[in-house]
């Protein structure tokens, strides 16, 4: 039966369990399979081409899994080509940009809107081109900050340093006063309390993590597909390098027992 088939999500790493998280909040009933691809990431420095590539392999890898609905919970990989896997892959597919940037817009007062993501992700221009389309009347601000996921990864959140690091990037960001900032990369929510602490109480932080799961909740009620059952669920984790730092991250995140899988892709 479709509906108790697994929610499938994928990401270079612990980002995407951000929107786990909120799943597992918002779809208690909901098995999910989860691609962490550790032994690639970080995927901001590279080409969009390239993470189109990994993405579209790691999705075939999950397509195996008996899933039902891909969330693609990276930005990184959103921004380089949501429509191609889309195109290309008989579920349906969503991203975390389209949610994070309505949850935006409902919460900026002052139409002065910042976005923090990867290299890849501010380059490509995915966050201005959703946001104009949505509201052409938003003044944008964007930052790349590729060291935030280093940070998140090597789990070195607390460290000293890491304040610094963000109070050098999000300087321009405070200075032009936006009052809405989308952490438009899903490692960044691990890192809230610091990028809170450096843009001051009034500016309102956005994950997309939270609209993502409600967009998924939608599109398996609209094709009959949310999970009738209420027994605990089984939940997999797969990641491309050694799982140990990924489980760490990961149980203290989401708060279950995390066990992950190592699973060597074709060309690592
Ligand atoms: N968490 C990802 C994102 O949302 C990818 C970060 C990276 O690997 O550079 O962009």
């Amino acid at each position: 039966m479709e509906a108790l088939k697994s929610i499938a999500l994928l990401d270079s790493g612990v980002g995407g369990l951000t929107v786990v998280k909120e799943i597992l909040d918002q779809l208690p009933h909901e098995r999910i399979v989860y691609f962490g691809d550790t032994a690639r990431m970080p995927y901001g420095p590279r080409p969009q081409e390239e993470v189109r590539k990994f993405s579209m392999q790691i999705i075939d890898f999950l397509q195996t899994q008996d899933i039902k609905l891909v969330i693609v919970a990276c930005n990184s990989a959103s921004a380089a080509g949501l429509p191609y896997y889309q195109q290309n892959v008989k579920y349906p597919v969503i991203g975390v940009i389209e949610p994070g940037v309505r949850a935006a817009l409902s919460y900026t007062a002052i139409k002065k809107v910042g976005v923090i993501g990867t290299d890849g992700t501010i380059n490509s221009g995915a966050y201005e081109e959703c946001i104009r389309r949505l509201d052409p009347q938003v003044e944008i601000y964007s930052m790349a900050c590729p060291l935030f996921v280093l940070i998140v990864e090597n789990n070195l959140i607390t460290a000293k340093e890491t304040k610094k690091v963000a109070e050098e990037y999000l300087k321009p960001l405070k200075e032009v006063g936006v009052d809405v900032l989308i952490l438009g990369c899903t490692h960044y929510p691990l890192m809230a309390e610091v990028i809170q602490e450096v843009m001051g109480p009034k500016v309102r932080l956005i994950s997309s993590a939270e609209e993502t799961a409600r967009e998924a909740k939608e599109i398996l009620k609209g094709n009959n597909l949310l999970n009738p059952s209420d027994n605990s669920c089984h939940h997999r984790f797969f990641v491309s390098a050694s799982p140990e730092n990924f489980v760490g991250i990961g149980e203290n995140l989401i708060n279950i027992k995390v066990k992950a899988y190592q699973v060597i892709l074709p060309g690592i």
